[in-house]
């Protein structure tokens, strides 16, 4: 890892000047040219903590301040942080747990977990882990679940906070269907969000999500809760999950008869809108994908976790032809690593089993850029557009001797992505830097 000197000031501004290839993406490379800028040989100028300037080395070089801290990564790869639109912190001490599927999963291992994150020193302490967790595997923000307690969501906030991180979690809502130690009720589900929303959503780089766990676990006074809570905050995000598990979907066709598919449930609360975040979204039908599409939502596609749990394969082809705002989601615990990379790699594999061809460049842009503009926050993060937050990262292409020598013989930027993406986890992640400063990645992490 490459140490830095001590940063300059320019004008009380520390200034520093990354040079390395660089890659970022501006629009999505499956539907447009020109969707991405790439540097061989390129500098990136971060003032005060923001992105001044990037592009090729021979154009930026003369605008250097005198005295700025320059950092040398050539010959390494320089990217945007990556957003991972769908992990449950609570989940990371129960992570590669055997199971038949999601139902059993949630039962045996999920909850009585979960329950233990009603003492706030012991959810403070897993977050300290999954937030150190995260940043070793070059995930810089995170859309994130806490359990039903509200001291959950405190913890993972603190935690986020503390490391600077830009970070969004809610308290889940949960009534009905699921142990009595984890249930809260449409009332004080809805006022203790409104608590949190009212301690934590912009504050520093911190937001939140309305959390109701799923729609089995939700009374409809519940959902109903959710979305006045959602219209009352209009710049708050809502996350759930949606038609992951067949079994899951009969059950929410037994208990919601009146609606028209389990994507409906939640149409009907107002729960469909920008900034509304469904992870898995595997069984749609035609309506549900239109519904989607018009209404601006995501889907947080978990592609480890729907081959643990044998959920079943999220529809590439599908997707694309509603224009579907797919994001990337490791889903920690259904989900088995935190690293993007790995998540790539299944990504790619059950794109294949539906006989559709994800590119590298394309998994790229789907960590990074599309996961910042599902959230609306592409002039924030995701890229390097000058304004945006330096959250970056540093990937060695010999980081092991294989990865070394597929990367020699990679022709082109997308057979050199497509390396990290099939063979890459946290041993690729030679830096990471939060508003432009270094942080502990690839540091011992205490258990
Ligand atoms: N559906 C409801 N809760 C969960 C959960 O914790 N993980 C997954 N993968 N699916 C869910
Ligand atoms: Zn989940």
């Amino acid at each position: 890892m490459t140490t830095t000197s001590p940063a300059s000031r320019t004008n009380g501004a520390v200034t520093r000047a990354i040079r390395g290839r660089i890659l970022h993406f501006l629009r999505d490379p499956q539907f447009h040219d020109d969707a991405y800028q790439y540097w061989e040989d390129g500098l990136l100028i971060v003032t005060a903590g923001r992105v001044a300037a990037v592009g090729s080395y021979d154009s930026l070089a003369g605008e250097i301040p005198a005295g700025a801290d320059v950092i040398d990564h050539r010959g390494k790869l320089i990217v945007p942080g990556f957003i991972d639109t769908h992990i449950h912190y609570p989940q990371t001490d129960i992570i590669a747990s055997p199971s038949p599927g999601l139902l059993h999963w949630l039962d045996t291992y999920t909850f009585p977990e979960e329950r233990r994150f009603s003492d706030a020193a012991y959810a403070r302490g897993v977050a300290d882990f999954f937030t150190d967790e995260l940043l070793r595997n070059g995930t810089t923000t995170a859309m994130v679940w806490s359990t039903v307690h509200a001291a959950s969501a405190d913890g993972l906030f603190a935690a986020s906070q503390a490391r600077n991180m830009r970070m969004i979690t809610g308290k889940v809502l949960m009534d009905r269907n699921c142990p009595d130690f984890l249930r809260d009720t449409a009332e004080s589900g809805a006022r203790e969000s409104a608590d949190l929303i009212s301690k934590w959503h912009g504050k520093d780089r911190l937001a939140y999500a309305i959390t109701p766990r799923f729609a089995p676990t939700s009374t409809e006074a519940q959902l109903a809760a959710c979305g006045e809570l959602a219209r009352a905050h209009d710049d708050v995000f809502i996350q759930t999950h949606v038609a992951e598990n067949r079994d899951e979907v009969k059950w929410v066709a037994e208990l919601f008869p009146d609606a028209r598919s389990y994507l409906d449930v939640y149409d009907r609360y107002s729960l469909l809108r920008p900034g509304a975040f469904y992870g898995h979204a595997i069984y749609l039908d035609p309506e549900d994908r239109r519904r989607l599409a018009d209404s601006g939502a995501a889907v947080a596609h978990c592609p480890t976790s729907n081959l643990f749990l044998g959920s079943g394969f999220y529809d590439f082809h599908q997707s694309d032809a509603n224009r579907l705002n797919v994001t990337l989601a490791t889903d920690v615990g259904g989900g088995t690593s935190f690293s993007m990379f790995r998540t790539m790699n299944a990504a790619h594999k059950v794109a294949r089993m539906g006989g559709y061809h994800l590119t590298a460049l394309r998994m790229f842009y789907l960590a990074t850029r599309a996961a910042a503009e599902a959230l609306g926050w592409q002039d924030r993060i995701g890229s390097f557009e000058p304004g945006c937050e330096a959250d970056f990262l540093v990937l060695d292409p010999e980081a092991t001797p294989l990865i070394a020598r597929r990367s020699h013989r990679s022709e082109s930027l997308e057979a050199q992505l497509f390396a990290f993406a099939m063979l890459g986890d946290d041993r690729v992640i030679d830096s990471v830097y939060i508003m432009g400063e270094q942080a502990t990645a690839g540091a011992p992490v205490a258990a």
